[in-house]
């Protein structure tokens, strides 16, 4: 696997403070690499969101971070500490090196200014030398690398279709070539073809330009195609980490597997959707032990005590999985 260049490790957040804070991501740990996408899947409510902006830091109260560290490595060996930036570093890093497209981002586009503007200003802003003729140029090239022809440049926003809308956002995220772009849900207001359309074109861009990608969705089928590793998050957790297809030929989660029963698979054989009973936990009455226990059809003893952590289980350590049913058993390691 490649070098990491984004390293997550320890990181927790809470909502609020003092009695009233709840804990919206505890402990996690995840790695991007370099040239790699990485899944990121989880039902509404499980955390995905909140480690995307934590992580950008544009965690807003009553979010606060809690703990843990976040490493950005740059591309001469050294780590850019991310969680100590201060707010002029962070003006800078944000779009250069790691630009985000948030969820509803598609009617995030400025509607009173057209298409050109809102993709010359983000290059003026970061850019001040590029001359006006050459940031026209680089919005057309943009556009054309997005799939939208260049002669659109002068439409605005209500004027374009909601996958075009999205297109211009993600042009307008990879205007500065970061290493790291974070899409959180960019695609779930579009139609499933236009997804996949849009999905294929960002993987083919990112063998072309060789950034990173953290892809965050509810909807796993589509991690499984476009991926390369997928994590899943439960409660605020990772629960698994593994490559694409060994979470889809092998999940070793209970609701990593319950995740892919809840989609449609494009391709491949066709399976029962049989979806996930219940409901996810409310973050003000988190079960003890295992957050997922309640649900979960395989559960042993000690699942509704112990806080299973992520380990392990196979020799090469290429997969990680937090569950009871992959490591010793609680009630041993309550002995210990
Ligand atoms: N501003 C806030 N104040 C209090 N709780 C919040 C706030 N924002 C998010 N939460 C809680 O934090 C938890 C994680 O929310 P988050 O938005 O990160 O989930 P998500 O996985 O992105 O969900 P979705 O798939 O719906 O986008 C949820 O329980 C949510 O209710
Ligand atoms: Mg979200």
């Amino acid at each position: 696997m490649s070098e990491p260049v984004l390293t997550i490790s320890g990181l927790n957040v809470d909502y609020g403070t003092g009695t009233d804070a709840v804990h919206a991501l505890r402990d996690v740990d995840l790695t991007l690499h370099r040239g790699e996408v990485l899944g990121l899947a989880g039902e509404s409510g499980s955390g995905k969101s909140t480690l995307a902006y934590a992580v950008t830091r544009l965690l807003s109260p009553p979010g606060v971070i809690t703990g843990g560290d976040v490493h950005y490595h740059q591309r001469d060996g050294s780590a850019l500490d991310l969680l100590a930036l201060s707010a002029a570093e962070l003006r800078a890093f944000r779009w250069q090196e790691l630009s985000i497209v948030f969820q509803g981002a598609m009617n995030s586009l400025n509607p009173v200014h057209t298409v050109h503007s809102q993709l010359t200003d983000v290059l003026q802003a970061h850019r001040p030398d590029m001359r006006k003729n050459k940031r026209t140029d680089r919005a057309k090239e943009l556009l054309n690398l997005v799939g939208i022809s260049a002669d659109r440049l002068g439409a605005y926003p209500h004027q374009l279709s909601g996958g075009m809308r999205q297109r211009v956002m993600i042009a307008m995220a990879l205007a500065l070539e970061p290493e790291i772009v974070i899409m959180d849900e960019p695609t779930t207001a579009l139609d499933v073809v236009m997804q996949r359309q849009i999905l294929r074109q960002l993987v083919r861009l990112r063998e072309e330009l060789g950034f990173s990608v953290v892809f965050i969705t509810h909807d796993i089928s589509l991690l499984i195609e476009f991926s390369d590793r997928i994590a899943i998050m439960y409660g605020g957790r990772i629960v698994e980490q593994a490559g694409a297809s060994e979470i889809y030929r092998d999940p070793r989660h209970p609701y990593s597997a319950g995740l892919l029963h809840s989609f449609p698979a494009l391709h491949g054989p066709r399976r029962e959707l049989s979806g996930i009973p219940g409901s996810p936990p409310h973050l003000s009455a988190m079960p003890a032990g295992c957050a997922f226990h309640p649900r979960c059809a395989k559960k042993v003893d000690g699942c509704d005590t112990h806080v299973p952590v992520l380990a392990t289980p196979d020799a090469d350590g290429s997969r990680s999985v937090a569950c009871w049913l992959h490591h010793e058993a609680p009630a041993a390691a309550a002995r210990s």
